[in-house]
C-alpha cells in the first residue's frame, strides 16, 4: 500500500477512480480493486506480503518448486561481499549441477547492492532490496518465461497491457538481436512501438563475476505516463518516466576467461522483480518510500527531526537514512551473522552505511540514539516475513548503537577539521583535497573515504585518492576489497576453493572431537588462498588442541575417504545425524555430503571428490573473532588436480 507523505493512506474513490474486478491472489478468488492513480497507472492494490504470496504461488501453478531464499552472506562465494541476485545461490546449478526441487524454482531473495549507493535519494534505487524470482535450468525457456511474465503482471496484478514497455537485446558482433524474444512479445499483444531493442549495456545480463552464464534479457517497464523528458526518451532513461519492475534473462552463453561467448549447453533462465518498486507502482505511489515498506520509517524520520534545511536536501537526507538503516538492520540480523561495522569488506560497507546515515541526521537535527528507533520500526514491518530480525534483535541494536556512538563522538570534531582544510584550500584556489588529509579524517575521525570524498564533492573539491591509498598502505588490500569486491561475481568454484571447501568440513568435526560438541559453526569464509572458520568456544586454543586438530585433520587426507553427496529432506538428513546448522525449511531437500565414516554435514558444496586432493592441512592462526567466538584461518598443501 502507498502511504501518502503526510502518513495517511491515501483513500480510494478520491483522487483515485476504482473500479472492483475479480483476480485470484494466493489461490483464493477475491474481489479486488483497480485503480488509477494519479499518473493513471492501472493495477490492483496489493501489499508486499500478497506480492510475495502471488508471485510464489503463480509459479508454483506452473510447475515451480518454491525455495527458501539464502543468507544475504554468501557462503561460499570469496568474490561478492552480499547476495546481490536471487540467481547467486543458484550458480552451481545455472552451470549444470542438478538442484534437488527440480528444474523450475523461484524464490524471493534478500539482495544488497552498493554499486549505485550514490543514486540512493531519488525515487526508486536501494541499497537492499526484495527480488522476486523464477528459475528454468535447462527446462522452458523464452516462450514461456515472457508469457507468464504477461501473465503474471496482467492477469494477476492488473497492470493494464497498454502501461508496459519492453526491452531486448539488438545484438552485437557474432550474437544477432534477440528476434524470438520480439515475436513472442507481439504475438502476446505488445505492439512493435512499444518493444524497444538496445545494446548490450542495457540488455545484457552477466556474468556477474568475469566468466559464466550470461545472456540477453527482456525488460519490462512501466510507463508512469509522466511527460517524456526529451524526444530520445524511451525504457532504461533515468528521468523517471519509465520505471523497470523485472528483467527475464536467457542465460544461453557462457563467457570463456579468452572473452568468448560459448553456447551452454543448458539453457536458462533467471527472471528478477522487485518487490519495492512494483508496489510503488501497484499502488500509485510516486517513489518507493511512500510504500508501506518505508513510510513508517520515514515518519518517524520527520518526527524526530529538528532542523529544516532545503525541503529538497531535507527529503534525500531522509531518503538515505531509511534506506541506510533498513540495509544495515538485515545484515546485521542475517541468520548467518557474522557482519559487524569495521574496516574491512562486508564489515566497511556496513560501516559506510550506518555512518553515511549519522551525519545526514545530523544534517536533519536528529538526536542521538535514532538507529535503535529506526530499527525498531524496521524489525516490527519486517519480522513476520524474516523472523531472523526479530530473533536477533539484541545484536541489531547493539551494534547500530555502538557504531552510531563512536561515530557520534568524533563526526563533529572531523567535521570542523575538513571545513578548515577544506576553507583554506578554497582560499588557495586548489581543487584537491590531499590524500593525507583524508587519511587522517579517516585514521583519527572515522571517516570513510568515501563519506570525504562525498563532503568534498560538496565543496567542489576533489580527493587524492592515490595519495590516500599511499598513506593507507598497511590497509590498503582490506579497503580493496570493500571497494571491488561487491560489484558482484560468481562463486569461486576453483580447485583450490572446493578443497578448502571439503577442509572446512574435516576441521569443524575435528573441533568437535577435541574441544566438545559445543564447538560449532559460527560463519565461513574461503578465497582460493585460505579458509576462515568462526566457532563457539569460550577460551583460547591451546597449543596442544590446535596440534590435535591439525593431526585430526591430516590423517583423515591421509585416508583417502571419498566425499561423495546424496539428496534428501532436512528432516531425513537430521535423522541420519548430518550437521545441519543454517536449516532449510520443512520438508526441503537438502544436499548431504558425507566424507567416508568421519563427517556428514548437509551443504551446497562444491566439493573435492577425495580428502587426498586436499594434501596436507595447516592451521595458521586461532583467534578471538567476538565473545564465545574463535576465529580460526587455515590452509590446505594440495596435489596436483
Ligand atoms: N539476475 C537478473 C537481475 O539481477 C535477473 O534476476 O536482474
Amino acid at each position: 500500500m502507498c502511504l501518502k507523505s503526510m502518513g495517511y493512506p491515501s483513500k480510494p474513490g478520491t483522487s483515485t477512480a476504482i473500479s472492483g474486478a475479480i483476480f485470484v491472489i494466493m489461490g483464493l478468488t477475491q474481489t479486488v480493486f483497480i485503480f488509477t492513480n494519479p499518473q493513471e497507472i492501472k493495477t490492483m492494490r496489493l501489499t508486499a506480503d500478497q506480492l510475495r504470496s502471488a508471485y510464489l504461488n503463480f509459479f508454483e501453478s506452473k510447475g515451480h518448486k518454491i525455495i527458501s531464499g539464502a543468507s544475504l552472506i554468501p557462503e561460499n562465494d570469496p568474490t561478492v561481499l552480499f547476495t546481490t541476485a536471487g540467481m547467486h545461490p543458484l550458480v552451481p546449478y545455472l552451470l549444470g549441477e542438478k538442484h534437488p526441487g527440480g528444474t523450475r524454482l523461484t524464490d524471493v531473495q534478500k539482495c544488497v547492492r552498493t554499486g549505485d549507493i550514490d543514486a540512493v535519494g531519488d525515487s526508486c534505487h536501494l541499497t537492499f532490496f526484495e527480488m522476486l524470482g523464477n528459475w528454468s535450468l535447462g527446462d522452458y525457456f523464452k516462450k514461456e518465461a515472457i508469457a507468464w511474465s504477461y501473465e503474471f503482471l496482467t492477469q494477476h496484478l492488473g497492470f493494464a497491457p497498454e502501461q508496459l514497455s519492453v526491452t531486448v537485446f539488438e545484438g552485437e558482433g557474432d550474437i544477432p538481436r534477440d528476434d524470438e524474444s520480439i515475436a513472442i512479445w507481439k504475438s502476446l499483444g505488445i505492439p512493435e512501438g512499444r518493444i524497444y531493442a538496445l545494446p548490450k549495456e542495457d540488455n545484457w545480463w552477466g556474468p556477474a563475476g568475469t566468466t559464466g552464464p550470461c545472456g540477453p534479457d527482456t525488460e519490462m517497464f512501466i510507463d508512469t505516463g509522466k511527460p517524456a523528458c526529451c524526444a530520445e526518451c524511451r525504457p532504461g532513461c533515468r528521468c523517471g518516466k519509465y520505471v523497470e519492475i523485472w528483467n527475464d534473462v536467457f542465460m544461453q552463453y557462457n563467457k570463456t576467461a579468452e572473452g568468448a561467448y560459448e553456447p551452454l549447453k543448458q539453457h536458462n533462465v533467471d527472471t528478477g522483480m522487485g518487490v519495492e518498486r512494483t508496489i510503488c507502482m501497484m499502488n500509485g505511489c510516486e517513489t518507493v518510500y511512500e510504500t508501506e515498506l518505508f513510510a513508517p520509517i520515514m515518519a518517524e524520520i520527520r518526527a524526530l527531526s529538528t532542523l529544516q534545511p532545503d525541503p529538497e536536501t531535507a527529503l534525500r537526507a531522509a531518503r538515505i537514512i531509511a534506506d541506510h538503516i533498513r540495509t544495515a538492520v538485515f545484515i546485521l540480523g542475517d541468520p548467518k551473522g557474522g557482519v559487524k561495522p569495521g574496516n574491512i569488506g562486508a564489515n566497511y560497507v556496513l560501516r559506510r552505511l550506518i555512518r553515511r546515515s549519522v551525519r545526514y541526521a545530523k544534517l536533519l537535527g536528529i538526536a542521538p540514539g535514532y538507529t535503535r528507533t529506526l530499527a525498531e520500526i524496521i524489525i516490527a514491518n519486517y519480522a513476520h516475513v524474516y523472523p531472523e530480525l526479530d530473533a536477533n534483535r539484541a545484536t541489531v541494536i547493539h551494534e547500530l548503537t555502538a557504531e552510531e556512538e563512536r561515530f557520534e563522538k568524533t563526526l563533529t570534531a572531523g567535521q570542523r577539521e575538513f571545513d578548515k582544510v577544506a576553507t583554506a584550500l578554497k582560499q588557495h584556489g586548489q581543487a584537491t583535497l590531499s590524500g593525507r588529509t583524508a587519511f587522517k579524517l579517516y585514521d583519527t575521525f572515522g571517516f570513510p573515504l568515501e563519506f570525504t570524498e562525498e563532503l568534498a564533492a560538496e565543496q567542489g573539491l576533489a580527493v587524492d585518492r592515490a595519495g590516500y591509498e599511499e598513506a593507507f598502505k598497511k590497509h590498503q588490500e582490506a579497503s580493496k576489497q570493500g571497494d571491488a569486491t561487491f560489484k558482484g561475481g560468481l562463486a569461486d568454484n576453483t580447485v583450490a576453493t572446493t578443497r578448502l571447501h571439503t577442509a572446512t568440513h574435516l576441521l569443524h568435526k575435528a573441533l568437535q572431537t577435541v574441544l566438545g560438541s559445543h564447538a560449532l559453526q559460527k560463519g565461513s569464509n574461503i578465497t582460493p588462498e585460505r579458509l576462515r572458520f568462526d566457532f563457539s568456544h569460550p577460551d583460547k586454543m591451546t597449543p596442544e588442541q590446535i596440534k590435535q586438530v591439525e593431526e585430526i585433520v591430516n590423517s583423515v587426507i591421509q585416508r583417502n575417504l571419498p566425499v561423495t553427496i546424496e539428496t534428501m529432506t532436512i528432516e531425513d538428513a537430521k535423522e541420519k545425524g548430518a550437521v545441519a546448522l543454517f536449516a532449510a525449511k520443512y520438508g526441503e531437500q537438502v544436499k548431504v555430503y558425507t566424507i567416508g565414516d568421519f563427517s556428514m554435514e548437509v551443504c551446497g558444496g562444491p566439493h573435492a571428490a577425495n580428502t587426498g586432493e586436499l594434501g596436507g592441512f595447516k592451521i595458521q592462526k586461532e583467534e578471538s573473532s567476538s565473545a564465545g567466538v574463535r576465529r580460526i584461518k587455515a590452509v590446505v598443501t594440495g596435489v596436483k588436480g
